[in-house]
């Protein structure tokens, strides 16, 4: 397969659990780009946890947090940059993640969100007596925001991160695009 169309800047979005970390990881090493995580990029420059910035600054500034990085790590270049899941929640966002790179939409079903996710801590949004109903909210609201976004859609459903990664590549090669 040819690779000559593959993309330098590479952008995930996607719900929590879609598993934009463990692909993105794998994606960057099998094409030799640098993998960058917006939030643990976050949590390294404030030198605290996204559930510390959600209580102590509230959802609007995570998100004002959240936007600055975008726009400075959208602009990097040789990237494959993971982004949080409400990152599409933000017109802003929206508008430099498409201008700037090719988006992949990772997706998955609620059911399998909330397998991967169960237990977790360091979800603010998923601290809740319902995680499954907030996770179906919220799948609600933004699903046609990472469609729009999206110049790809893959399933990351019955794959391994690498399985997952290699899918992604596919698609890249076939995006007319071809950016
Ligand atoms: C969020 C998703 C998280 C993180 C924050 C908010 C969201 O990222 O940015 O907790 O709004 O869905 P992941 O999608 O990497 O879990």
């Amino acid at each position: 397969m040819t690779l000559t169309k593959i993309p330098r800047r590479i952008f995930l979005v996607g719900p929590m659990g879609s598993g934009k970390s463990s692909v993105g990881r794998e994606l960057a090493r099998r094409l030799g780009l640098t993998f960058i995580d917006a939030d643990a990029e976050l949590e390294a420059r404030t030198g605290v946890s996204i559930p510390w910035i959600f209580d102590v600054e509230g959802e609007e500034g995570f998100r004002r947090r959240e936007a600055a990085l975008v726009d400075e790590l959208t602009d990097r270049d040789d990237v494959v940059l993971a982004t949080g899941g409400g990152v599409v929640e933000t017109a802003a966002n929206c508008d430099v993640l498409g201008a700037r790179g090719v988006v992949v939409y990772l997706h998955a079903p609620v059911a399998v969100q909330l397998e991967r996710t169960r237990g977790d801590r360091n979800r603010p949004l998923l601290q809740t007596e319902d995680p499954e109903g907030r996770l179906s909210a919220l799948m609600e609201r933004r699903e046609p925001l990472y469609r729009e976004v999206a110049d790809v859609v893959v399933e990351t459903t019955g794959g391994t991160a690498r399985s997952v990664a290699e899918r992604v590549v596919r698609a890249l090669s076939n995006d007319p695009e071809g950016r």
